[in-house]
C-alpha cells in the first residue's frame, strides 16, 4: 500500500454508526464496510439491526447490530461495553440518528412542547450521551474520532419559501438542535484536542429521497449546483474525517451542501 493509500486506509477500524438504518446511515454502513472497517449498526429495531449487520459482514469485515435507544444513558453505556468486549476498542463514532415525530412539520405557533423535547433528546442530548460514554473509552485508548451529523439549518435559517405549496418544512427545533450539535462539536474538539480525540461535524443538505416534484423544483432553483444531493455524495466527507487524511482537522464542520450556504 502506498503512503497516499495509507492516509485514507480505514481497514480494521471499529466504527459505530447511530441511526444506521435510515437514509444516510444505510449508505455510511455500506461505505465503511466496503473500506474494510468493522461496522457497529445502531438503531431502534433489533432484528433489522442484526439483519443489516449480517448483510454487511464478509471479506474480513466484522459487524455487530444492536438496538440502542441513544437517549438512554444506561443503554449507551452498555453499548460501549459490548462493543469494546467484542472489538477491543472504538475508533470512530458517527452520531447520525435524528427524530422526526408526526408533528414535525407543524407551524412554529402550534409546535408541541412534547415534540420539541423529544427532538432535542435525540438530535442533541443523545449526542452528548454518546460523546460522553464513547469519549471515556477513547480517553482510555488515548485516541478516537467522533463525527457528528449536523445540518445546514444549524448554520443558516431555512429559506421557508422553498416549502410553500409542499407538505414539507423545517421546524425551529431542528435548527436549534443542529446548531447545538455544531457548538458541542467545537467545544469537545477544543476540550479533548490534547488527548488524542478529534471531533468534527458533517453538514449534509437536501439528500434526495423521492421528494415531491414541486419541492425538488423549488430546492433546485435555490441551489447553486441546481439540484438535490445524491445520497452517495455525502459519504466521502465521513470517509475523509474518519481517516488519517484528516489527522490535523478537528472542530471543523464539513459542509456538503451544493453551495447552499454560499449566498
Ligand atoms: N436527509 C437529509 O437531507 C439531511 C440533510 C441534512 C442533515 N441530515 C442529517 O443526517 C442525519 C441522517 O439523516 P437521515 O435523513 O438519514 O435520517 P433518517 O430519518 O432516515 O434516519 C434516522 C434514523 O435514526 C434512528 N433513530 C431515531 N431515534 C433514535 C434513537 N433514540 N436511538 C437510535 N436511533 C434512533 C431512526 O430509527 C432512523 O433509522 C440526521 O442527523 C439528519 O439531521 C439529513
Amino acid at each position: 500500500m502506498s503512503s497516499m493509500e495509507k492516509l485514507f486506509d480505514l481497514e480494521g477500524k471499529v466504527v459505530i454508526i447511530t441511526g444506521a438504518l435510515g437514509l444516510l446511515g444505510t449508505e455510511l454502513c455500506q461505505a465503511f464496510a466496503e473500506h474494510g472497517s468493522h461496522v457497529v449498526v445502531i438503531d431502534l429495531d433489533p432484528s433489522n439491526c442484526e439483519r443489516r449487520a449480517a448483510d454487511l459482514s464478509g471479506k474480513g469485515t466484522r459487524t455487530l447490530g444492536l438496538a440502542v435507544d441513544i437517549t438512554r444513558k444506561d443503554d449507551v453505556e452498555r453499548m460501549v461495553q459490548i462493543v469494546t468486549d467484542r472489538f477491543g476498542r472504538i475508533d470512530v463514532i458517527i452520531n447520525n440518528a435524528q427524530h422526526k415525530p408526526e408533528g414535525f412539520f407543524a407551524p412554529f405557533e402550534d409546535f408541541s412542547l412534547e415534540d420539541w423535547e423529544r427532538v432535542i433528546a435525540v438530535n442533541l442530548t443523545a449526542v452528548f450521551i454518546c460523546c460522553q460514554a464513547v469519549g471515556r473509552q477513547m480517553l482510555k485508548q488515548g485516541s478516537g474520532n467522533i463525527i457528528n451529523v449536523a445540518s445546514t439549518y444549524g448554520v443558516v435559517a431555512p429559506d421557508h419559501r422553498i416549502y410553500i405549496g409542499t407538505s414539507l418544512g423545517c421546524p425551529a427545533v431542528y435548527s436549534a438542535s443542529k446548531g447545538g450539535v455544531i457548538m458541542l462539536t467545537k467545544y469537545l474538539a477544543a476540550y479533548w484536542g490534547g488527548r488524542g480525540i478529534r471531533v468534527n461535524a458533517v453538514t449534509p443538505h437536501g439528500i434526495y429521497n423521492s421528494h415531491e416534484k414541486h419541492f425538488v423544483d423549488n430546492f433546485s432553483s435555490r441551489s447553486p449546483l441546481g439540484r438535490m444531493c445524491n445520497r452517495k455524495e455525502v459519504v466521502g466527507a465521513f470517509l475523509y474525517l474518519a481517516s488519517d487524511a484528516s489527522s490535523y482537522v478537528t472542530g471543523h464542520n464539513l459542509i456538503v451542501d451544493g453551495g447552499w450556504t454560499t449566498w
